[in-house]
């Protein structure tokens, strides 16, 4: 028997290599991953994921509405359902969104699978490949992956601590607009940024939205942590500004918790029509029984009570960040102070490279997110993403004295030699640059 030539293809690892279509080219995984496999380890104090930290949740009560669900509504809630989103859900929708002052009509709301999803299906209705999406110096990684999947580029505007420049954005507009680029929309993330935990004043949110009609500029609104404030009232949202030029963009997974995967998109109506044609194409009804189950949470168990308690929670371990890294930080560090969510933004001194430094934290049990996987460009070397959701006030406190000794170590060896990252590191590091999912 002859056995067929062997093709060019057969040598590959990957025989569908020259198959895949061009914007598959965008999607790269983050070597970052990889040490984040190890990060995971019990060991290591982990400051890099953002995963919501559910173990208040009733989950004994949860259980039993669950197990009543099925028995009575069962029939319904395990059905094909409607490609907009059930309505008893979009009604309960409008009710958690007059938290941050938003009055919304129940039919411009589109359900998703997360806030995730209905990001993915704005931009696969507003942007061609080459498009401009303008967002954050620095920026949420997940939406930079959304952004590069459809092949558009992110054009990324200043930020102060009262979030976006207003003038820094019309100037982008203006100057992009010149060149002959298309514009589709600013995406920002108002309340406790994620990565740097930034809060637009009211103040700015007023300006962006004055800059965006004067210069015919959508706003996509992402805000999954504007109730998780941990110090004041919330602020109104962009949308309770502007209905008409604002795509407004909620999700429930860290005011309940993820695992149902429901979000949603608020949009004006025409835009609305587009979403749920891209949703019905993308997954014909976002997840029935979810919403059921989110919906009898929300009538029957005390969800304001619980999103106090989650900011209880979530308070004690920002107190314990602030307090690690004013304890532990080297001289000529820096950090942003949020007042709610997730994240602190940390500036190293003159010299480190997050990047670089990351394998040796991983060594010294303590991760981070380094800077540049915030950025489409490769900036925020300099910079590290820590996330106080997850680990015990205990643990964080441990991290950052981990984190702290690992700094000096750097700062020592730029006094000694003069640089930090050491050959073997770089080419590995090097490849560190594509975004990945907010999951680990
Ligand atoms: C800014 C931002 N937007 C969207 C998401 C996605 O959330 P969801 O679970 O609703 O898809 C996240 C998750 O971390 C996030 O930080």
């Amino acid at each position: 028997m002859t056995l067929p030539e062997p093709s060019r293809r057969d040598t590959r690892l990957d025989t569908y290599v020259d198959a895949y279509a061009e914007r598959t080219h965008g999607l790269t995984v983050s070597a970052v991953r990889a040490l984040f496999a190890v990060a995971n380890r019990p060991e290591v104090v982990s400051l890099a994921g953002g995963m919501p930290n559910i173990a208040d949740l009733p989950r004994e009560a949860l259980g039993e509405t669950v197990a009543k669900l099925i028995r009575d509504q069962g029939i319904q809630a395990m059905q094909y359902g409607s490609g907009q989103g059930e309505l008893f859900m979009r009604e309960k929708i409008t009710e958690v969104m007059a938290e941050e002052s938003i009055h919304a009509h129940p039919d411009d709301v589109v359900v998703s699978c997360g806030s995730q999803q209905a990001l993915d299906l704005v931009t696969r209705v507003f942007c061609d490949p080459g498009d401009i999406v303008l967002a954050e110096a620095p920026s949420y990684v997940g939406a930079l992956g959304t952004f590069a999947a459809y092949q558009t580029e992110v054009v990324h505007v200043a930020m102060d601590d009262d979030g976006i420049i207003p003038a820094a954005l019309a100037h982008a507009v203006v100057t992009l607009r010149a060149a002959g680029r298309k514009v589709k929309f600013l995406y920002t993330i108002p309340n406790f940024q994620n990565p740097t935990g930034v809060t637009q004043s009211l103040e700015r949110r007023r300006e962006l939205v004055d800059v965006a009609r004067q210069h015919d500029l959508l706003i996509v609104e992402d805000n999954p942590y504007g109730l998780l404030t941990l110090d004041d009232a919330p602020l109104p949202a962009i949308r309770s500004l502007d209905a008409e030029n604002v795509v407004y963009l909620g999700s429930f997974s860290k005011t309940f918790a993820p695992g149902f995967r429901v979000g949603w998109a608020l949009a004006p109506h025409a835009v609305r029509e587009k979403l749920v044609l891209a949703q019905e194409a993308a997954t014909l009804a976002p997840p029935v029984f979810s919403q059921f189950v989110i919906s009898a949470y929300l009538d029957q168990f005390d969800w304001r009570g619980q999103i106090d308690t989650y900011r209880r929670m979530y308070r004690e371990r920002r107190e314990a960040m602030f307090t690690g890294l004013t304890e532990n930080m080297p001289e000529g560090t820096t950090w942003t102070h949020p007042r709610g969510g997730f994240f602190v933004w940390v500036t190293l001194p003159e010299g480190l490279d997050s990047q670089a430094m990351l394998p040796r934290a991983v060594s010294a049990r303590v991760a981070y997110v380094p800077g540049p996987a915030f950025y489409a460009d490769g900036l925020g070397s300099r910079n590290m993403r820590v996330s106080f959701c997850f680990p015990t006030p205990e643990r964080i406190i441990e991290g950052t004295r981990r984190l702290g000794e690992v700094i000096e170590g750097e700062l020592d060896m730029i006094r000694t030699f003069g640089i930090t990252a050491t050959p073997e590191t770089r080419p590995y590091l090097d490849q560190a640059t594509g975004p990945a999912p907010d999951i680990s």
